[in-house]
């Protein structure tokens, strides 16, 4: 088996298996990054041409992942910018409904929420096992709902939703389906020909290995066209050797497709290079074969762990798991407690809604995993 350690770090010495909060940034981003930061020191070497091709090239980069033309992207610096881009944009009425799912993580509530005063209500389904099914969500959908926003892996069981199934209910009703993917690209293969989504939106700091402050979003061209949305900035309308002509006409307003909705400052130097490396570092490998690296440390992790000591809360079966373990002792209070003395040795996991969650990537090797465990077991 492939050994990707050497290609991260230094860690210092510790374990990080927590990239469902901060994914690991490659050590070739990092020299990218002291790259840009020359720029900056001297910036003659911030040239135009960088200027146009940092975001030109990360779009494409974004465009692999997903397998969806680079100029249908948009840069973003969170998960939360695509989803108030949905929310500010849609032409909503008064008496429309949003369906969240409870539970879901906060970003992939709040911009709704915000829609009261324009007469939109939240309505949220509460799902009966990790995560909602295709059934439940049609079950809560009425004449009135336009809208589902969930997250694809839920944070906090682990819990995958069934894409596929959850489009087409969402196609059959004319609702739109905006998915937030932040826990599972970088890991999981995601196949949008398959799925009716409208629009998704990604973070870059976790399995994308990008540093914090990155993200992007796509939205299906019909769906973007339909957005009413005032955002005009200048370099998705023109670019900066423009400023060089002989002129003082005033600017003039026009549609550029996606880019219209890029987060200002799309070239964002000390961010946007180094997800670039990252993104590149990934795509050579291969998102399949991350999957497959993942789910290996997954499978072992979960065969290792004690049952007699913990339940396990996210997905058991194969088919349905995500990098996303999460799990109790069987004495819920001991958790906080099991979290801190790992903690304290230097093995940083997570502590999410009283439980414990273990999140690797292509970091984290079968060794580590064989300590932490070792450790659980003996607690
Ligand atoms: C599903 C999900 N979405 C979004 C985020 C973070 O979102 P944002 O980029 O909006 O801060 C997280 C975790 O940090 C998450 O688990």
């Amino acid at each position: 088996v492939q050994n990707y350690s050497h290609d991260f770090g230094p860690f210092d010495g510790a374990i990080w298996l927590n990239c469902s909060h901060q994914g690991a940034l490659p050590r070739i981003a990092a020299e990218k990054l002291m790259e840009a930061v020359s720029w900056k020191i001297a910036p003659q070497h911030l040239t135009q041409e960088r200027f146009n091709q940092i975001p030109k090239y990360l779009k494409e980069l974004l465009g692999q992942i997903i397998q969806r033309p680079a100029e249908e992207i948009i840069l973003a610096n969170s998960a939360s910018y695509g989803l108030h881009l949905v929310a500010n944009g849609m032409r909503w009425n008064q008496g429309d409904e949003v369906l969240v799912l409870r539970g879901d993580f906060p970003s992939d509530i709040l911009p709704w929420l915000g829609l009261a005063d324009r007469g939109v209500r939240v309505r949220y389904i509460k799902a009966r096992a990790q995560t909602v099914t295709a059934d439940e969500l049609s079950e809560a959908i009425t004449p009135a709902t336009k809208l589902f926003c969930c997250t694809w892996i839920h944070s906090f069981t682990g819990g995958v939703i069934d894409a596929e199934a959850i489009g087409d209910v969402c196609r059959k009703n004319n609702v739109r389906f905006v998915m937030n993917c932040s826990q599972g690209l970088g890991a999981r293969v995601l196949d949008l020909s398959q799925t009716n989504v409208d629009a998704i939106t990604c973070v870059g700091f976790k399995y994308l290995c990008g540093p914090y402050g990155t993200g992007f979003c796509w939205m299906q061209p019909e769906f973007r066209e339909s957005l009413h949305y005032n955002k005009a900035y200048w370099l998705s309308i023109q670019t900066a050797e423009e400023l060089g002509a002989d002129s003082d006409e005033p600017p003039v307003l026009r549609k550029a497709g996606a880019k219209t909705y890029d987060v200002f400052g799309t070239a964002n130097f000390f961010n946007f290079v180094p997800w670039t490396a990252s993104l590149e570092y990934l795509l050579q490998i291969g998102v399949k074969q991350i999957a497959a690296y993942d789910q290996s440390l997954v499978t072992q992790l979960l065969n290792q762990l004690d049952r007699e000591k913990y339940y396990l809360i996210s997905p058991e079966d194969p088919a349905s798991r995500s990098t996303l373990i999460v799990f109790s002792s069987h004495s819920r209070n001991d958790n906080a407690e099991i979290y801190e003395r790992l903690r304290q040795k230097q093995i940083f996991i997570a502590f999410r809604r009283g439980n414990l969650r273990i999140s690797p990537h292509l970091y984290n090797t079968p060794q580590q995993i064989d300590e932490v465990v070792s450790l659980l077991n003996s607690t």
